[in-house]
């Protein structure tokens, strides 16, 4: 496994040759099927869509299309090209002399596009027409659309352009306006697990399903994403890939621990849910997505209190679905839909968090200490002298519930405070991560400063697997621009070194001299990592203030809300609508929610 075999990445392997091929993209097919059939091709295709969907795929399907004679020589432009003919097997192989592809990316003046259309006015070599893919076309500059345009007004009968875009709104209108445009879509998570399950299995790769539906729902409707993940499995994997290593891949948390971080959250048991979280943070799970699982178990815990039938989905397994019908009848309809406000919230304030740990730790928190509130409903039978109704939260919190006296005003300012650290300079040090959209070839990004920077360019980059080995498995030895020296410890791969120095210098455009070494070396960034963040909770429980807030906290939600609007604190104002939001829609919802 550790054999540097020449291998070529599944994206690659498993491009579809012709529409049959092609998931999740019917219409689309259908479409262009018809225009083939009968004839009426346009001069110019605009192919959008987000990444990974088959945009560069179906272009060179459609250039297929219109150029294949058949197997016997004599065949017209067909919806199903043959595979066989000389021009099919010559553009599959990326050779043929009439399909001219351009990526935009890399050519975006004036001069790249004018060479490029000088060639449309010579008829095609061999071919029936002569094809111009031009990729990224939204890339172009305005000049060398203008160019474009020229061309478009008054195409020569024997040129075809075809555009592959993922951001359509960048065309001038009047270059769409004379193309025929075709909208991919994003492909459904069912179509691409069984696509995965095929693909594995096309590898020889044993798969559990929970590991392939994993997969799916990461890849987020891209088809290349997806792919290269299932590579990085099979790569850790070696011929079988356990849920428990792509979850680890990919930094998930595992179900049942979600179910049970929830579930202390919604307790108000604020100690174990921090347990909990450091926990699974130290496991290498990732806490934006340990939140944004949250939400999702948010979303069906309300859908199965709504309908408790609907929790029999069928990629459920039964003791999750006997758990989720009892933790959505013990929650309050309020309860739910405010734990879902609050995470929302939260994982904007994580993905933009200097230290997300400490930031998902804090919407926990907050949703633990809201979890203690009466609901609007409940407050205001208190204030009538009446007992509230049936209390539907989960079992009652600890006693230091109090019911949020108007007298924790300055805890609260506070609160907003710690919760916040410094949004300002927040996105700052993410650059590295920010640039790496292009995994095939395209702009070459900045040589990261330390190595640090270096793991984070690989987490960027998609490659998560060989940055959780690097964060947890290497101690650093040496590192400048251009080599990098280490120790690693058996649970790294052999090949570690091997594959990050031809990674760094694809990327960054530089030889990478990366070596094993016997010196000892720091220790891991994971071990650092969490060095730091128990001194940082030290510390921050050591300032009075927070001191103060801590104790106080219970109960000042409410009052929060009113007494920053009105006193214009310097805390951060989105937080402030966001609470008030919170509130405001939750007394919304409380009148119809008691049966
Ligand atoms: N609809 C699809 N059906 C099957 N495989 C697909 C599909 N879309 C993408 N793929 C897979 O992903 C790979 C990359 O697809 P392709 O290059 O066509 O995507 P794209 O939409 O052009 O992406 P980008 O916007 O990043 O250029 C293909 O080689 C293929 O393996
Ligand atoms: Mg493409
Ligand atoms: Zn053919």
């Amino acid at each position: 496994m550790s054999q540097a075999v020449p291998y070529r990445v599944l994206a690659r392997k498993y491009r579809p040759a012709d529409f049959s091929a092609l998931i999740g993209q019917e219409g689309m097919v259908r479409t262009v099927t018809n225009a083939i059939q009968s004839g009426r091709l346009a001069h110019a295709f605009m192919l959008t869509g987000v990444r990974g969907v088959g945009k560069t795929t179906t272009a060179r399907i459609i250039a297929r299309a219109m150029n294949c004679i058949g197997p016997d020589g004599i065949g017209g432009p067909t919806a199903t090209p043959c595979g066989v003919c000389e021009h099919c097997r010559a553009i599959a192989e990326d050779r043929h002399v009439d399909v001219i592809e351009m990526d935009a990316a890399s050519h975006t003046g004036v001069d790249g596009i004018r060479d490029l259309l000088d060639g449309v006015r010579y008829l095609p070599t061999s071919a029936r027409f002569k094809v111009y893919i031009i990729d990224e076309v939204h890339m172009l500059s305005d000049k060398a659309f203008n160019a474009l345009l020229k061309t478009l007004e008054e195409p020569p009968e024997h040129v075809k352009f075809i555009f592959a875009t993922t951001e359509i709104r960048k065309i001038p209108v009047t270059v769409l306006s004379r193309c025929q445009r075709f909208d991919l879509r994003r492909v459904p998570a069912e179509l691409l697990e069984r696509h995965f399950a095929a693909v594995a299995k096309l590898e020889n790769v044993a798969i559990a399903p929970e590991a392939v539906a994993l997969i799916a729902r990461a890849a987020d409707g891209s088809v290349r994403d997806g792919l290269s993940m299932l590579d990085q499995a099979i790569a850790h994997g070696g011929g079988e890939v356990s849920a428990e290593q792509v979850r680890e891949m990919l930094g998930l948390a595992d179900r049942i621990q979600v179910f049970d971080l929830f579930e202390t959250v919604m307790k108000g048991d604020i100690a174990a849910a921090l347990d909990r979280i450091d926990a699974q943070y130290a496991m290498g799970v990732d806490p934006g997505l340990l939140l944004s699982d949250l939400l999702d178990l948010t979303h069906w815990l309300t859908r199965v209190k709504l309908a408790p039938n609907g929790a029999a989905d069928p990629g459920v397994p039964e003791a999750e679905r006997e758990r989720g019908r009892q933790m959505a009848a013990s929650l309050s309809m309020a309860a739910l839909t405010r734990a879902w406000q609050m995470l929302l919230k939260g994982l904007g304030e994580v993905r933009g968090a200097p230290a997300p740990l400490q930031a998902a730790e804090m919407v926990l928190v907050r949703m633990a200490y809201a979890a203690e509130l009466p609901t609007p409903a409940e407050a205001i039978e208190q204030m009538r002298g009446r007992p509230a109704g049936p209390s539907q939260s989960a079992p009652a919190p600890t006693s230091q519930a109090s019911l949020g006296g108007p007298s924790t005003m300055h805890a609260t300012e506070g609160s907003a405070a710690i919760a916040h650290p410094k949004p300002a300079q927040a996105p700052l040090s993410r650059e590295p991560v920010a640039l790496s959209r292009n995994p095939a070839g395209g702009a070459l990004v900045p040589i990261p400063v330390n190595f640090p920077a270096l793991v984070e360019l690989l987490v960027g980059r998609r490659e998560a697997l060989l940055a959780a080995h690097l964060s947890a498995d290497v101690h650093l030895v040496h590192y400048e621009p251009g080599r990098l020296e280490f120790r690693s410890e058996a649970a790294a791969p052999g090949n570690l070194a091997t594959r990050l120095s031809r990674l760094l210098s694809d990327w960054t455009g530089r030889a990478w001299m990366v070596s094993l070494s016997h010196e000892i070396g720091a220790s891991t960034l994971r071990e650092q990592g969490l060095e730091r963040e128990l001194r940082r909770r030290e510390d921050a429980a050591s300032l009075p203030l927070v001191q103060a807030i801590l104790s106080a906290f219970p109960g000042a939600v409410i009052e929060s809300v009113k007494d920053l609007a009105g006193s214009g604190a310097s805390s951060d104002e989105d937080d402030e609508s966001g609470m008030r939001a919170t509130l405001d829609m939750e007394a919304d919802r409380d009148g119809g929610d008691e049966t």
